[in-house]
């Protein structure tokens, strides 16, 4: 699956790099699309004996609806204390202290327990990466099922009982209306899953956070419960937030991809964007560490060197300095934001259909690409306006050759 997608990616890529594709970001189309979560600037610490852990550091967000957001980086990089955030399940020492969490346009940082309760069971669901340390052992799952559709739908025991039946023929579990008198240990890993994936969806919720949904699971159940996430999220609009460190995962489901690193967000862009044009050093890094069937290459993959910061002691500038290959003074002192890509601007001749030609003798139109090698790509996107000024007003051709 993950190969399959790449390829995918590799061939949509190089569609992109066609006339009249002007910038290597999704903000302008973000307007067309209706925000259902903002997170603007949360930041969430946790208080240790040896100082302040800065988990996530002002990190701004938008899921729209029915759409799926993915979020990757590496083990420690935010991602789950970014979730359990935004449902304010941050467990002591931990804590939010800033930014807002705007649900539909209400900010969840500032309702009452008993409002945040009533959005967790019903607008908002979480699957979670272990289902057996969220499903109750000593109750049956059809209980588990049935208990938040009496109390957030309001619906009769019978009903949430053929409701919990429907729930888990939805979620392909065979003999259903036997199996919801079943207790979680009867079933498998996979199976597990699928129960909490019905509980998520019981109630019908407008966002699904799914952290490290399939990571327990080995590769064929993976890619069967990534497959009916995805089935079920196209039948019902759902809009879900798809946790995981593994790239790959994401590549087939996500429409855009946010990457975390440190507790920051570095890099957001749809999935196409991303595969085919990374501005920034991590992705790039996490990109050539995957394995692709469209490289010739067969045996080197390329980890990305080094580890990240101790979120205790940030550096003041670029968190990646000490692992990045681009890194230039200003990286020291500077937290880039990074900026769409110009294209560069080649004249030439072409025929009428637009075939590129050498004759000179048909019309002259204007090609534009995106520049070619990682090294212009992250020169403009990163510290363009560090060492060049404004790179949205430049060309690639004018910018390089300042
Ligand atoms: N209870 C805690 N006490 C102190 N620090 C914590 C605690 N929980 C999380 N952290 C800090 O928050 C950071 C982010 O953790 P988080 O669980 O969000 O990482 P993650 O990106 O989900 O990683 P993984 O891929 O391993 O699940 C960690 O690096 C850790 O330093
Ligand atoms: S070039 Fe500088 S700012 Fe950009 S990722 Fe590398 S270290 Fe960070
Ligand atoms: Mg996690």
């Amino acid at each position: 699956m993950l190969t399959q997608s790449i390829s995918i990616f590799t061939s949509v890529a190089r569609r992109l790099i066609t006339l009249n594709f002007k910038f290597n970001t999704q903000e302008g189309k973000d307007h067309l699309m209706a925000p259902l979560l903002e997170v603007k600037n949360l930041k969430t610490q946790f208080k240790s004996k040896d100082g302040i852990v800065k988990a996530v550091d002002d990190v701004s967000f938008v899921i729209n609806k029915g759409e799926t957001l993915g979020v990757v980086g590496e083990s420690g990089s935010g991602k789950s204390v970014t979730a359990l955030s935004v449902l304010r399940l941050v467990q002591s020492p931990g804590k939010v202290i800033g930014g807002e969490i705007l649900f539909e346009g209400r900010d969840l940082l500032k309702l009452p327990d008993k409002e945040m309760r009533k959005i967790r069971g019903k607008d908002i669901a979480m699957i979670f990466q272990d289902p057996m340390t969220s499903l109750n052992p000593v109750l049956t799952i059809g209980r588990q099922l049935a208990e938040p559709l009496m109390t957030h739908l309001g619906l009769s025991e019978e009903q949430a009982r053929k409701e919990s039946i429907d729930l888990l023929k939805m979620v392909g579990i065979p003999n259903a209306p036997e199996r919801i008198r079943s207790y979680p240990h009867h079933f498998s890993g996979g199976m597990r899953q699928r129960v909490m994936i019905a509980m998520g969806l019981a109630c019908r919720p407008k966002l699904i956070i799914a952290d490290e949904p399939t990571t327990a699971l080995d590769v064929t159940i993976q890619a069967q419960i990534l497959e009916l996430l995805q089935q079920l999220q196209k039948e019902t609009g759902t809009a879900v937030m798809l946790i995981t460190h593994a790239l790959g995962v994401v590549a087939g489901m996500a429409d855009r991809i946010q990457v975390m690193y440190a507790g920051h967000i570095v890099e957001t862009a749809t999935s196409e964007e991303l595969f085919a044009n990374p501005r920034m050093p991590y992705t790039m890094g996490l990109l050539k560490s995957i394995p692709r069937l469209d490289e010739t290459r067969k045996d080197v993959l390329h980890p990305i060197q080094g580890s990240p910061p101790d979120l205790l002691n940030l550096p003041p500038g670029c968190p990646f300095v000490s692992r990045c290959e681009y890194a230039v003074p200003a990286s020291e002192t500077v937290v880039p934001q990074l900026r769409p890509v110009p294209i560069r601007v080649r004249r030439g001749a072409y025929t009428t259909s637009g075939t590129a030609t050498d004759s000179g003798t048909e019309q002259v139109l204007e090609e534009e690409v995106m520049p070619e090698n990682d090294y212009d790509k992250h020169l403009i996107a990163c510290h363009a306006e560090v060492r060049m000024g404004d790179p949205a007003t430049r060309t690639v051709d004018e910018v390089v050759a300042s």
